[in-house]
């Protein structure tokens, strides 16, 4: 397959597996039509079996740093002034935690920011796979930076694939053709995701709508139930930890459950049973019907800015 073919494709998939998208990408998946309530049922909910709670995904945030600095990121990191890899150690004891405290998790996904922003990337994918013994790691990339051959060996396994977003038609510098190639090299399962109209959804204030509306914001946000795990803490989703990391809503809406001791499975429980979480109040959404929803806006993915954007501190 050429390049161009390979661009225009809507999303390519090598190896046995297909995941599931993220973000908006979903949309476009999953279709426009969703109904609230069918979209929780489709993706693997939180259940309970012999051997505890299973969530369904988790993103384990390696990384506030990034190699590109989109001014609508869904996970905020055009605000970050001073961002942090996370540490590795940290990781390590925390994810222990969870794991004993958890039946397992289907989906892990290893996120930043840009994971190979952190040179320890593939040690956090291998404390992944050794910590949680079932389970599909993908790991998100923009594709700007290709990760070494030595690194890509360290992880093989066929738990593990890759999920890559092309913004070549908004004109973003990659390195997509050599980063398919090399992970065709090394037999890794990979995903192409050609970004299209994203949710204007990089606001961070308070929305003082009524309790019933956030409940309905939370029933139509395409990720609730994308637990986020950031700092050593397991939160509701990707906005409530980047937003807790960049103190950008009050302290008290912080929800999350605090991994760096042991961990009390009930308290993963009442996280996962949240409706709405308290950083909903403080969140636009992110509807699977955004580009229909005459409330919602569409914005032009992957637009650069060049320095990070300012925003009220809460805390
Ligand atoms: C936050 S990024 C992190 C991984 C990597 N840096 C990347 O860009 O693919 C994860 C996914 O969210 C998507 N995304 C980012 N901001 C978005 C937004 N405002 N609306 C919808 N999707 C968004 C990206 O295109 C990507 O598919
Ligand atoms: S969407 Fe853009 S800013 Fe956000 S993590 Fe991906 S590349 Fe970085
Ligand atoms: S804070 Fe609520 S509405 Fe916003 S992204 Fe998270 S779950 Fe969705």
């Amino acid at each position: 397959m050429t390049g161009s073919e390979r661009q225009h494709n809507e999303a390519k998939t090598t190896g046995s597996r297909l995941y599931p998208v993220y973000s908006a990408t979903t949309v476009s998946i999953q279709g426009e039509n969703r109904v609230e309530d069918s979209f929780r049922k489709e993706w693997p909910s939180p259940v309970s079996d012999a051997d505890g709670l299973r969530l369904g995904s988790v993103d384990f945030v390696i990384t506030e740093k990034c190699s590109l600095k989109c001014k609508d990121c869904c996970n905020l990191m055009q605000f970050y002034s001073s961002p942090r890899n996370a540490d590795l150690e940290q990781f390590q004891t925390a994810i222990r935690n969870l794991a004993a405290a958890i039946g397992g998790i289907d989906k892990l996904n290893v996120v930043g920011g840009e994971v190979f922003m952190n040179k320890r990337w593939a040690d956090f994918v291998l404390a992944l796979l050794d910590t949680f013994p079932t389970g599909d790691v993908v790991v998100l990339s923009n594709a700007t930076i290709l990760p070494v051959d030595a690194d890509l060996e360290k992880i093989a396994n066929p738990r593990v694939s890759f999920q890559l977003s092309d913004y070549s038609k908004q004109g973003v510098r990659q390195r997509m053709e050599e980063f398919t190639e090399r992970l065709e090299r090394h037999g890794f399962g990979y995903k192409v995701i050609h970004a299209e109209g994203w949710q204007d959804c990089a606001h961070m204030r308070d929305y003082g709508r009524p309790e019933a509306v956030n409940k309905q914001v939370f029933a139509n946000c395409c990720v609730a139930g994308f637990y986020s795990f950031q700092d050593g803490r397991l939160y509701p989703c990707p906005f409530a930890s980047n937003a807790a990391a960049l103190g950008a809503i009050p302290e008290h809406l912080d929800e999350a459950v605090d991994c760096t001791a042991a961990v009390d499975p009930e308290e993963v429980r009442a996280l996962l049973e949240l409706n709405p979480p308290a950083a909903c109040s403080w969140c636009p959404g992110r509807p699977a019907d955004y580009k229909t929803n005459s409330r919602f806006s569409v914005v032009t993915p992957a637009v650069q800015t060049r320095t990070p954007l300012p925003y009220p501190k809460m805390r």
